[in-house]
């Protein structure tokens, strides 16, 4: 019997199986059970994957007990207070900080990788203007594998590159469009001149032609607080290990699928509201509340069973302690409670629920913490963003992570087409 094994006895025969343990460089070992079918004729079982390892990954640790988070080994809150989300992204995409020099030309490939093909435009100003965003840009960003057929057969480490760049720095444009046509406002084109995370606010914010609203100072609406705010969003949600719609993206990277396409539908999964489509939810819960007054009826109608209702923000599958993203967005929301006038309505509602839910035996004992979107939802509302573009913003952060994912399943040689098994209980 093996040293780093774990032996299994199917009680009804009495046969034993033993399977290897390996060894993880962080957080838990895994059982190898790749054999357990051949060995056993039975399948694991696991719905919703609450025990099971998909892969093997080395860019993103969570410990959900500690409530840590790290890309390449970093802690989140150093990555978010001491770097723009840019070297994340460069982080993300080669698992070192750019130099200097690298860190320029990095942010200056971006800039000019940031225009889209006028067929995709047109693509987008076909859709109705009451189309939700999240459904334009998930549609534009699967037509953008159209455009760049060639990222099918990547062959050197720049063609990879080129490929992450591109979708990197694109997914502000599209998103900044499809906000504009559901208004039904024309599309402003990227500004070269401005970086990442102030272009994405200007290609929002412009007056159709390309000129910013002047305040009486003098001064272009885009302050560097909104800025440092949203960088700082972009950067907590830049990855998360294989949550719902990463595996998504693994999922049809199993397939063969183009790379774009395999974004798209991370895209969609990312849609709902039981995953990043709860910072949308959020607000709207806060909305429905309406009045400090109202939160302990709706946190007790939380804590029903017989209730489907949810406080919306609360409860994560992997962190049972605070979301360390979380933490990191309460402090950026204390510093920025001047600055971004924080101290509306919906404001006090949320952290009144906040404090509630922080002291209720119900939430403590199934440990619910608030997580990233409680937070984002509320300094998002507070940058004037509107509601249907938060998701929208979830995507931009998190294209990142999926791109480098995309690349991590590709290069892996033990990676295998996703097919998992069922046990049948019809006729
Ligand atoms: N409000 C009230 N009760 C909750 C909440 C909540 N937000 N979340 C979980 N619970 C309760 C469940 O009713 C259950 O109680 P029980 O043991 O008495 O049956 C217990 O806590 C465990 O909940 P599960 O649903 O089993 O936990 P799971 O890990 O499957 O779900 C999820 C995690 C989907 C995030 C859940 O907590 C939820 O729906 N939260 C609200 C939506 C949300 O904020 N999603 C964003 C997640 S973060 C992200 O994706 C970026």
């Amino acid at each position: 019997m093996k040293k780093n094994s774990m032996t299994m006895i199917d009680n009804r025969t009495g046969k034993s199986y033993e399977y290897s343990i390996l060894e993880a460089t962080r957080g838990p070992s895994v059982v190898d059970v790749r054999s357990f079918f051949k060995d056993t004729g039975m399948f694991t079982y696991d719905p919703g994957f609450t025990s099971t390892a998909a892969c093997d990954s080395e860019m993103t640790f969570i410990d959900g007990g500690k409530g840590e988070l790290r890309y390449y080994g970093i802690e989140i809150e150093e990555l978010a207070t001491n770097h723009s989300y840019l070297d994340v992204c460069f982080l993300l995409s080669t698992g070192r900080f750019p130099t200097q020099e690298e860190s320029i030309n990095y942010d200056l490939e971006i800039r000019h990788r940031s225009f889209i093909h006028s067929g995709l435009k047109n693509l987008i100003e076909s859709f109705p203007n009451s189309a939700h965003p999240m459904a334009i840009l998930a549609s534009a960003v699967s037509a953008l594998s159209s455009f760049y057929f060639e990222h099918l057969e990547l062959k050197s480490e720049e063609d990879y590159m080129e490929m992450k760049r591109r979708i990197i720095a694109k997914m502000p444009t599209l998103a900044a469009f499809s906000y504009r046509h559901s208004l039904g406002i024309p599309l402003i084109c990227p500004d070269i001149e401005r970086s990442f995370t102030e272009n994405f606010l200007y290609m929002m914010r412009a007056y159709p032609g390309g000129k910013m609203h002047i305040g009486v100072d003098g001064e272009e609406k885009i302050s560097s607080v909104e800025i440092e705010a949203l960088d700082t969003i972009f950067t907590l949600h830049a990855d998360h290990e294989q949550n719902a719609s990463t595996t998504t993206v693994r999922g049809v990277a199993s397939t063969g699928a183009h790379p774009y396409v395999a974004i798209s539908a991370g895209i969609s999964a990312l849609w709902g509201r039981a995953h990043g489509g709860a910072n949308e939810s959020v607000i709207a819960q806060l909305e429905m509340i309406g009045d400090v007054k109202n939160v302990p009826a709706f946190i007790k109608r939380a804590k029903d069973p017989e209730d489907d209702f949810r406080l919306m923000g609360f409860g994560h599958r992997v962190y049972k302690n605070f979301d360390p993203r979380a933490r990191v967005l309460k402090k950026l929301q204390d510093k920025l409670s001047d600055a971004l006038e924080l101290d509306s309505e919906l404001i006090m509602i949320a952290r009144e629920i906040e404090k509630i839910a922080l002291s209720d035996p119900y939430f403590i004992e199934r440990n619910l913490y608030p997580n990233i979107d409680f937070y984002s939802g509320t300094i998002l509302y507070a940058l004037g963003i509107p509601k249907s573009m938060f998701t929208v913003i979830f995507v931009i952060g998190r294209t990142v992570g999926w791109i480098n994912q995309w690349v991590e399943f590709k290069k892996d040689e033990s990676s295998k087409i996703a097919r998992p098994r069922q046990r049948y209980l019809g006729k």
